[in-house]
C-alpha cells in the first residue's frame, strides 16, 4: 500500500446526540490504517435549488471541495419515513450538480443505515443505493449493514458490546478491501 485513502464519512442524522454519529464514530474508530476517515458536515447546505448555483452558496463550495479531495465515501444514515433524510438527500443533490461536474463520480462507496426499531432503516439504505447507482458511485455489497435497535449495539457508554464490534469491524475491513479494489482498477483505467 502506498499511501492512506482519504474517506469522507457523512451522517444523515442533523441531530444533537445522533445514534447515527455515535454509530458512525465507532466505525471510524475500528477503521484500518489503510483508511483515513474523517466527517464531512451537511447541516449548514441551503437547500439545492439551481438559482442560487449561479452563485453558489460557501457551505456549497466548501462541500463539494471536501468531497473532492477523497478517494471514497462512507455514508452512515437514519431512516425518515422509509427513505432517506432530507438533509443527507440534499447534500447528495448539492455535490451533483452543476451539471458534469457531480463530486460523487466513480468515488467508492459504503451505506449503513441504523433504527431504533426492527427494520434498520432498510428503507433509507436502499433509496440511497438508488441515487448511487445513477451518480456511478459503486456500492460495496456484502456485508450489508441494516443496524436495528441501535442503542442495544452500545453497552450503556460510547462502547460496543462484542458483537456490535465484530460485525463493525468486519463491515469496515470489507469497505477497506473494496476502495482499494476501486481505486487499483481506476488507476488501471487512466494509466491503461
Ligand atoms: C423517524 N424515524 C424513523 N425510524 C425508522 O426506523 N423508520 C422510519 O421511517 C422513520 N421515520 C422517521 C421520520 C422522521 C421525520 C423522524 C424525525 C424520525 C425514527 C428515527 O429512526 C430515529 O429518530 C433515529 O433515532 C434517528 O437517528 P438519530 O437522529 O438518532 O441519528
Amino acid at each position: 500500500m502506498t499511501s492512506k485513502h482519504r474517506v469522507a464519512v457523512i451522517v444523515g442524522s442533523l441531530r444533537k446526540g445522533s445514534h447515527t454519529r455515535k454509530l458512525a464514530r465507532a466505525l471510524i474508530a475500528l477503521a484500518p490504517a489503510s483508511l483515513d476517515c474523517n466527517f464531512v458536515e451537511i447541516g449548514d447546505l441551503a437547500l439545492y435549488t439551481e438559482d442560487l448555483d449561479e452563485t453558489p452558496p460557501t457551505a456549497w463550495t466548501r462541500f463539494r471541495e471536501e468531497i473532492r479531495r477523497v478517494d471514497a465515501v462512507l455514508f452512515v444514515t437514519p431512516e425518515y419515513n422509509r427513505s432517506v433524510p432530507g438533509g443527507l438527500k440534499n447534500a447528495i443533490d448539492v455535490g451533483s450538480r452543476p451539471p458534469f461536474q457531480s463530486v460523487w463520480d466513480g468515488l467508492p462507496a459504503a451505506v449503513v443505515s441504523q433504527s431504533p426499531y426492527k427494520l434498520g432503516g432498510f428503507g433509507a439504505n436502499h433509496h440511497l443505493r438508488q441515487s448511487l447507482v445513477f451518480l456511478n458511485m459503486p456500492v460495496l455489497q456484502q456485508p450489508e449493514a441494516y443496524i436495528p435497535e441501535v442503542a442495544e449495539m452500545f453497552d450503556g457508554q460510547e462502547g460496543l458490546t462484542p458483537e456490535a464490534r465484530t460485525f463493525l469491524e468486519r463491515f469496515v475491513v470489507a469497505f477497506a478491501d473494496w476502495v482499494s479494489l476501486v481505486r487499483a482498477a481506476r488507476v488501471r483505467a487512466t494509466e491503461g
